[in-house]
């Protein structure tokens, strides 16, 4: 679209059950923060729509397991990501939350507007369903054994271990999550979307942006990875996909006979982005309706690319069937990122948490939008890694920005005191600089209009880059006594340099560009028009004392952040199958006591052994004990332990081992006595 008069710009509301990593900000909130600080820069009238999505069966499973209501879970997550999204400087229009009335609301009308349209088809399916507790089972509540890896703790809608999408009825051996019973087949009722009845007018859309012969959208704009997976769906034949579901928890189906059904997540979060935008509006005297309803609007969703048929397929399907919504503009889904070779995993704490960044690393906002910006995922898989992250921060943005506009702030402090000083004579050299900055600057503007922020961010880099050449060749230190004009001219140049970057970079780091406004003494607002004007500093007398943009990142800070990783992968170490179910009858034969370590030696020429000598009150046994690595001799003497006295006795390097000392493992795999309050309970005591 040419010349939007607004920009509706939404970024993919994340799930309030859990905290934000660098995954999630680099696929979707990021560019769009990006995006839309660049389109308010040039003065557009932008609406930029986020919230909590705070439905779904994976909330109510975690509320579940800690014990508390899904509304606390969500309540805690809400405040959590939106203070980290603030923190970071995502600057949303609103971060609201499903949960809120107004989107119940919104998403009740919705769906009785389309049911009143027959946009659905009802149908009856078998589900899963628990017994014990009367309930349908939602996929997440169904684990089972994975049909393709095999992995024992597969999910209903998908394995983590393998990464296949699965259905609840292609588990081996599935179990409830509620009861742990095998769940049966139920017969249930749904209201399903036909999507195969849009086939035809979804791939003129996507291929040729025209709708109904009027044109849309320019196609080629559009990601191919989007286009990609679009065409792969609709050609492989669109099927009904159900629209609600049996849950407790959710948007409520508004309908009679509907008891114990909620909207799904396709017809209730992308919902939230118009509810929102109600908000929105209603509190900042709008009109939520020209934003989603005048053809002159231009919606954009940013999302990740797990979100793209969502956003592509079923969403403008159902803002269609509702009738006077506008369709996406475009819809800019970036792959996924990963993390030091590796995928992002929640489940297994393999992350770097925006909450846990902006703790560790406070005031370096913007050196982490930076370096993700570098990094965007924008046609393929990228990854984060912290050796990455510190060379980009030390090797651009300090030695090139940093020392450029710290170069420019201390010369002109040397030469002028900090006053402005005047542009006498340009010469060819000056013309050219001047001439390149405007073209980055347009450069810059073209790659953000076409969502390729990557690039943009390298154009914007090239302006300091030029901005340290130009110094560089005009050594202007060499000629302060000969030619002050001269250097009076160039100091001005250098120093208009500086406020265009202030300009180029305030999408990518708003912090940033804030405080080298400041320190250029610009009171007014800068707006994108000042990109590739060297006429800021006329009104500017003198600039404020300098500070350093950025400091270099230490190795010790990346040691620290790779060591931390290293400990959660350490604390998930995948759990070891639990053995077979024993009877009580053998758990009985087991002869327990209690008895106390009087002598411990090592075992010669073996790491793991220590020879231990234990009273257990009527007689002393001798055994050998596999934790020499975590225990030395000193240790152990004089402790109380269990001990199992009935084991067949064994040799063990030549040691006769009567018994075994009872040791249990954590999750972290770390070895720890099983041992007797030692006050109450002394040596020859049983123990069951
Ligand atoms: O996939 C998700 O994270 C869901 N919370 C839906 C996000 S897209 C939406 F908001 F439409
Ligand atoms: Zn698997």
């Amino acid at each position: 679209m040419k010349n939007p008069s607004r920009y509706l710009i939404t970024a993919a509301l994340p799930y309030a059950n859990g905290p934000l990593h660098l995954g999630h900000i680099a696929g979707a909130y990021l560019p769009a923060d990006i995006y839309a600080r660049y389109q308010k820069l040039r003065g557009k009238d932008v609406a930029f729509i986020c919230g909590s999505d705070e439905h779904g069966a994976a909330i109510t499973l975690r509320a579940k397991k800690e014990g508390v209501s899904p509304q606390e879970i969500v309540d805690r997550y809400h405040e959590i990501n939106k203070k980290a999204f603030s923190d970071l400087g995502i600057d949303f229009s609103i971060y609201h939350r499903t949960s809120s009335p107004e989107h119940h609301e919104t998403a009740q009308a919705f769906f009785k507007a389309l049911n009143e349209k027959d946009a659905f088809t009802i149908k009856t399916t078998e589900q899963f369903y628990d017994e014990e507790n009367k309930q349908f089972l939602a996929d997440r509540y169904i684990t089972g054994e994975c049909p393709k890896c095999h992995h024992p703790n597969a999910y209903g809608d998908q394995c983590e271990k393998c990464g296949s999408t699965l259905s609840p009825t292609d588990l081996i051996n599935p179990k409830s999550v509620l009861s742990g019973n095998e769940p049966v087949l139920k017969e249930t009722s749904h209201w399903f979307l036909p999507m195969e009845r849009h086939e035809k007018w979804l791939s003129e859309w996507i291929q040729e942006g025209t709708l109904d012969g009027k044109a849309q959208h320019n196609p080629k704009e559009w990601r191919n990875q989007v286009v990609g997976q679009c065409m792969s769906w609709i050609n492989g034949g669109l099927q009904p996909r159900a629209m609600t579901r049996d849950l407790d928890w959710g948007v409520k189906v508004p309908l009679e006979n509907a008891e114990g059904k909620v909207l799904y997540v396709w017809l209730d979060a992308p919902i939230g982005y118009i509810s929102a935008t109600k908000k929105w509006a209603a509190d900042n005297n709008k009109n939520w309706e020209d934003y989603w309803k005048k053809d002159d609007t231009k919606l954009i969703h940013f999302i990740g690319k797990d979100n793209i048929v969502f956003h592509s397929i079923i969403f403008p399907i159902l803002l269609k069937e509702y009738g006077d919504f506008i369709l996406p503009d475009n819809v800019p889904a970036n792959e996924f990122l990963n993390l030091e070779g590796d995928k992002f995993s929640t489940s297994r704490n393999w992350a770097v948490w925006l909450h846990e960044y902006l703790e560790d690393l406070p005031n370096k906002e913007d050196e982490l939008r930076f370096v993700l910006a570098s990094i965007f995922p924008e046609s393929k898989d990228s990854e984060f890694t912290w050796k990455d992250y510190q060379d980009r921060v030390n090797n651009e943005l300090v030695a090139i920005f940093g020392n450029f506009v710290n170069r420019v702030m201390v010369l002109t402090n040397k030469y002028y005191k900090g006053f402005v000083p005047m542009a006498f004579h340009l010469t060819k050299e000056d013309k050219a600089v001047i001439k390149e900055v405007k073209e980055l600057g347009k450069k810059l503007g073209n790659s953000l209009e076409a969502y390729r922020f990557r690039e943009g961010l390298t154009h914007a880099m090239n302006i300091a880059r030029l901005g340290n050449k130009y110094l560089a060749d005009m050594e202007p230190w060499k000629l302060v006594n000969d030619d002050p004009d001269r250097v009076s001219t160039i100091m001005k140049v250098a120093l208009q340099i500086t406020v265009n970057l202030a300009v180029a970079f305030y999408p990518f780091m708003p912090e940033k560009a804030r405080v080298l406004k400041n320190m250029l003494n610009i009171k007014r607002n800068l707006t994108w028009k000042d990109l590739g004007s060297f006429t800021v500093l006329q009104e500017i007398e003198r600039i404020n004392k300098p500070e350093l943009l950025f400091n270099k990142i230490e190795d010790s800070l990346i040691t620290e952040q790779l060591n931390k990783l290293e400990e959660a992968k350490l604390a998930h170490k995948p759990h070891e199958p639990i053995k077979d179910e024993i009877s009580f009858e053998d758990f009985t034969k087991l002869d327990i006591r209690v008895g106390k370590i009087i002598e411990a030696e090592k075992v010669k020429k073996a790491n793991k052994l220590l020879k231990l000598t234990v009273d257990i009150g009527f007689e002393k046994r001798t055994i050998v004990s596999g934790i020499a690595e975590y225990y030395t001799p000193e240790d152990v003497l004089g402790k109380h332990v269990t001990v199992l006295l009935n084991l067949a006795p064994r040799k063990i390097r030549g040691v006769e081992s009567q018994g075994m000392i009872l040791m249990a493992e954590n999750n972290k795999g770390e070895l720890g006595f099983v041992s007797p309050i030692e006050d109450r309970i002394k040596e020859g005591n049983s123990i069951g």
